[in-house]
């Protein structure tokens, strides 16, 4: 299955006369021209391929439909260039688009901006054909626009081969080894460069044996990867372990201080670069839940993340270091310990001391990827440091791709949140946001830039995602990370339309009824008011309230039967709300300012505890509970019309998934609200079944 990329969604181009004023030495405008010709070929246009420095007359541009060249170009002085204003961006990967008379041009300002130009008017569709538009610019608000893949090598005998992977196996490697084929790859990088995406780490964060190698032994394979990626505009990045210089070195120890362990750093580093000059750095998870780093040593992590910034300096490579550092190994009974306040405790105090070419890849939450929680202090606190920030497209906690669960509403509250402002209800207009952190745009004017990072959903399973809908997610993360401010309805339907372009009407309105709210039914059946947790230990799938509640992973509930929630104020707490930026430390402090949806993150509170909308805990359990399993049951119904609409086998695979989805709600609707009954005694005031 292509995703959004099928045959059709190029048709409007491919009908058209096309001029590709660019030559083809460069691969991402080779992938360009492949693309014009390929769906010009199919769909009866005609495409003409000249080269960047060719001049053409006004006629010779006039003659065709669509043009596609490269910022400065010689195309004829007083032709389309002569329209380019002074703000012409400055970002790689930015263009413009231009239409006058019967003519659209694409002026890309460097290869990937032609990419990402061609596939501009490809979303566009028909409408990139009609009236006239000034030479407007798009330019990408985020350089960092990652995805971070957690596959392993060889298939781990707990975690799988993809760690939190939903999708089947690894597109990158079967049976201990790199693909021999790896068509799957160059497939997936077209469907990544077509969306903006220009990063990707090839495996998973918890670097074990033989994934360690893939730094020595494992280069040449490596390279066949990047050169599949590299037409697209993507540079490929591998996560390593921070003790590979004994582990695979051979070494007496990985102290960053020490020359030999530097030395050995630097070589490993000029190796990859001669297999991949491109190469994109290193993704490092150290001193987590039991990978090394240089806690070990009596060092900090400006420490450890700086050996291997220097290392990769003078290529022009970069460290993606990791912020997920806390306790996974808690004594449930020490109710001091808080792992939310974990981050912002370790890397708070090291702000200024990261080297340029690192990154600092922060989790959105304080604890882990949930369905609610709010974001992660460390955001606002780092403001001499690069800081991207990491989201989840592949859906551990959100229902595992087995669940519709569409996140673009959850990432774009996450990155429009503005972290210092007036009040609670919102901040001060103006105020720096989330995503103004993670694009840099928000620090001193030489503040280096950064952005997103996702872990990805996709594997080697037939629609790419397991569940066919979840596409979506990987097309919507990409969409913001080219544009945080984006309006994710807006990204939304734009997938649909490039996804099923032939569609009726209905599929779409349904599309939209199963997606629009789904983050929010999801949360509505799960865990309540920010509380988090509350799954099957190990796999994380499905309820089990207390599963979590005795364990040594720092994600408790303190239910009993007074009341639930973690005390994390100042006050009384653990003192977490203290480490967010005013107005924020107050407004969580206070339960009657704190927001509904985060009550039990920031609160203990008594079951019977009224919210803001009105209702006790224990009844808002009960409500939504019920009201979020009785919308899948819709959702399945809905989905159920438009059989014969889409594709038969993506419509059984949803109504598949959407069938389990059912179950599963339910199992959860029925286990929190007995729950909650049990241990609070208070009826459901509606009378409705609890067991
Ligand atoms: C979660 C997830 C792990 C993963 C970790 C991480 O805890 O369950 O599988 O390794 O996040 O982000 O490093």
């Amino acid at each position: 299955h292509p995703m959004w990329l099928p045959d059709e969604a190029l048709r409007p181009l491919g009908e058209r006369r096309v001029l590709v004023a660019a030559g083809i030495d460069d691969p991402v405008v080779a992938t360009v021209v492949a693309e014009v010709r390929a769906a010009t070929a199919r769909w009866g246009g005609a495409v003409t391929v000249a080269s960047p420095d060719a001049s053409l007359t006004g006629d010779e541009v006039r003659g065709h439909d669509v043009v596609l060249a490269l910022v400065p170009s010689s195309t004829a002085p007083d032709e389309p260039t002569r329209a380019l204003a002074d703000d012409v961006p400055t970002a790689s990967g930015s263009f413009g688009v231009l239409r006058e008379g019967a003519t659209t041009t694409v002026l890309g300002l460097d290869s990937p901006g032609l990419l990402y130009g061609l596939h501009h008017l490809v979303r566009a569709g028909a409408a990139a054909a009609e009236g006239d538009t000034p030479l407007t610019w798009y330019a990408p608000t985020n350089d960092v626009r990652m995805l971070d893949h957690w596959d392993n090598v060889d298939v781990h005998p707990v975690m799988g081969q993809v760690e939190r992977g939903y999708a089947g196996g690894s597109i990158f490697y079967a049976d201990g080894r790199v693909r021999e084929d790896l068509s799957r790859v160059a497939s997936y990088g077209r469907l990544l460069g077509s969306v903006g995406i220009n990063a990707v780490a090839i495996n998973n964060v918890n670097v074990h044996r033989t994934e360690a190698r893939l730094l020595t032994d494992g280069l040449p394979d490596v390279a066949r990867i990047a050169d599949l990626f590299r037409p697209h505009g993507i540079r490929v990045h591998l996560s390593v372990s921070f003790a590979a210089p004994m582990t695979v070195g051979g070494l007496p120890t990985s102290d960053p201080l020490d020359p030999d362990v530097q030395a050995w750093w630097a070589a490993r580093v000029a190796d990859v670069y001669d297999a991949v000059p491109d190469f994109g750095g290193f993704v490092v998870k150290a001193d987590s839940e039991g990978q090394p780093g240089p806690f070990a040593y009596g060092r900090d992590h400006a420490d450890g993340a700086n050996l291997l910034a220097r290392a990769l300096k003078p290529f022009g490579g970069t460290v993606f270091w990791r912020a997920f550092v806390y306790d996974h190994k808690q004594d449930w009974r020490d109710r001091s310990t808080d792992r939310a306040r974990a981050a912002h405790d370790h890397f708070s105090p090291l702000d200024g001391r990261f080297d340029d070419n690192v990154v600092l890849q922060v989790k959105y939450g304080p604890t882990d990827f949930q369905t609610r929680e709010p974001v992660s202090p460390v955001i606002a606190a780092m403001p001499r440091t690069r800081l991207a920030v990491e989201l989840q497209v592949t859906q551990e906690y959100t229902g595992q791709q087995k669940h519709a669960v569409w996140l673009g509403p959850q990432w774009s509250e996450i990155l429009r949140f503005p972290l210092s402002g007036d009040g609670p209800d919102g901040g001060r207009p103006g105020g720096r946001t989330v995503a103004d952190v993670a694009a840099g745009t928000a620090g001193p004017p030489d503040a280096r830039r950064a952005g997103l990072v996702a872990v990805s959903n996709v594997g080697d399973d037939a629609f790419w995602t397991g569940h066919p809908l979840a596409q979506a997610n990987l097309y919507t993360f990409a969409r913001l990370a080219w544009d945080p401010s984006a309006d994710p309805q807006t990204l939304l339907d734009e997938w649909i339309g490039l996804t099923f372009p032939d569609a009726d009407p209905v599929v779409r309105e349904t599309l939209h009824r199963v997606l629009d709210d789904s983050w929010r039914t999801y949360e509505d059946y799960t865990a309540p008011l920010g509380v988090g947790f509350m799954v099957r230990p190990g796999h994380h799938y499905g309820p089990d309230v207390d599963g979590y509640e005795y364990t040594p992973w720092g994600t408790y509930h303190f239910a009993d039967r007074d009341g639930i929630g973690v005390d994390r104020t100042r006050a009384t707490g653990t003192g977490f709300t203290g480490q967010f930026p005013a107005p924020w430390r107050d407004a969580y402090e206070d339960v009657t300012t704190c927001p509904d949806e985060l009550l039990l993150f920031f609160h203990h509170v008594p079951w019977s505890h009224v919210l803001h909308s009105g209702v006790s805990v224990a009844q808002h359990v009960y409500d939504t509970h019920w009201e979020g399993a009785a919308r899948t049951v819709e959702n399945a119904a809905a989905w159920d019309a438009i059989a014969g609409q889409v594709p038969a086998d993506l419509h059984a695979r949803v109504a598949e998934r959407l069938a389990e989805q059912v179950r599963s709600a339910h199992e959860w609707r029925d286990q929190l609200r007995t729950y909650v009954f049990r241990h609070s005694g208070i009826p459901d005031a509606t009378g409705r079944t609890v067991y």
